[in-house]
């Protein structure tokens, strides 16, 4: 029975380690955070033809659409035309809804706003359309498989409505989240493995650039490009599969973006070693030597980033390091005991995965 009401929750994300290795077939160790997106529907009275009624409350901005009508949209608006679009397209049954969206993760801030907002969406409606009526994205994700396909989903999304050519890192983090754990994801694989955060009194600290930056319109693209070629020459399905000793005959900067890859899954490999020994410093270090391969190999470190990594750093961080896909967003500190980090920076705690409220 199609319900009157739902609410989803969907968290923005940390990623502790693990950079540019999603689309790479690499490993990495996000954890979901307390901010997200929250999304409350409202049935519709049937009306022909159905429409969504989506409301931005932070922005103070709406969208009326048709369920019929799938012409892009830019912004927010992408996100939700393409969320509905693809849930259609995947078999899912939807009527006419009015969504109140409301979002507490700064938006271009490296946080995964943009995940959590289709996250939500997609939970909200598969409730709201009722449990008779589910489709193959069953149970409003309950169940790993579905949290798989909704991750995918969410990730055409981002691809194919928004044009940003991202992996599945932002939307396996925000649906598998789980309080006090990080997870490590094994993107050749799918297998995603919980490691706890144990940090005492250590804190982890995110400071925004300020620099806003969106996937579609930055370098991104253009280095998920240069790692595909690098296949191509290398003869390889992804990158985390070639052998450092094959790099040298790659031209430039494709060997550069090659090394930074299979050191950057050798670090996720000794981070969550560092974790389960209780070595935080190492965990420091181990960010640093991130930073300096986004910055150095894979170059999408900005001006503004390196001053920032700086500040948390001259704020006695044990590491830092630029988190998300580059070009903006914010830097990530890890601060040892009774060391206090810059004023407006946000501390961040390892929280629960998306899901659904009560209506
Ligand atoms: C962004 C993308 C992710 C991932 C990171 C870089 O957050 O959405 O898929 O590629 O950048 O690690």
């Amino acid at each position: 029975m199609r319900r009157e009401r739902s609410a989803a929750f969907a968290p923005g994300r940390v990623n502790l380690i693990g950079e540019h290795t999603d689309y790479n077939g690499g490993l990495a160790l996000p954890f979901a955070i307390a901010q997200g997106v929250t999304v409350r529907a409202r049935a519709l009275a049937a009306q022909e033809p159905a429409r969504i009624e989506a409301h931005a409350v932070d922005l103070g901005e709406r969208d009326v659409f048709l369920l019929s009508d799938s012409s892009p949209a830019s912004g927010w608006r992408a996100f939700v035309r393409g969320t509905v679009g693809e849930l259609l397209r995947s078999g899912q049954p939807l009527a006419g809804a009015a969504l109140e969206i409301h979002g507490e993760v700064p938006r271009g801030a490296g946080l995964s706003s943009s995940a959590a907002l289709s996250v939500a969406l997609c939970l909200a409606l598969i409730e709201l359309a009722g449990t008779e009526q589910r489709s193959e994205l069953e149970q409003a994700g309950a169940s790993e498989t579905d949290r798989l396909a909704i991750a995918r989903l969410c990730s055409r999304v981002e691809n194919d409505w928004v044009g940003a050519h991202t992996g599945l890192l932002d939307q396996l983090a925000c649906l598998f989240g789980a309080p006090d754990q990080a997870v490590c994801i094994d993107f050749a694989t799918l297998e995603i493995e919980p490691v706890p955060l144990s940090l005492g009194r250590w804190r982890l600290f995110v400071l925004d650039s300020k620099e806003a930056h969106t996937h579609a319109g930055s370098g991104y693209n253009e280095r998920r490009a240069e790692c595909a070629r690098a296949c191509e020459l290398l003869g390889v399905g992804s990158l985390s599969e070639a052998d450092v000793g094959d790099l040298g005959g790659l031209p430039e900067p494709l060997r550069l973006r090659a090394r930074h890859v299979l050191g950057e899954n050798e670090r996720v490999r000794e981070a969550v070693a560092a974790l389960l020994a209780g070595e935080l410093a190492a965990l420091g270090a181990l960010l640093n030597a991130s930073h300096e391969s986004q910055r150095d190999l894979f170059e999408v470190s900005t001006p503004a980033i390196e001053a920032v990594v700086e500040r948390v750093r001259r704020a006695g961080a044990a590491g830092a390091r630029m988190i998300g896909g580059g070009f903006g967003g914010s830097v990530l500190g890890l601060f040892p005991p009774g060391v206090d980090p810059p004023p407006t920076a946000l501390e961040v705690h390892p929280s629960a995965g998306a899901h659904v409220l009560d209506g």
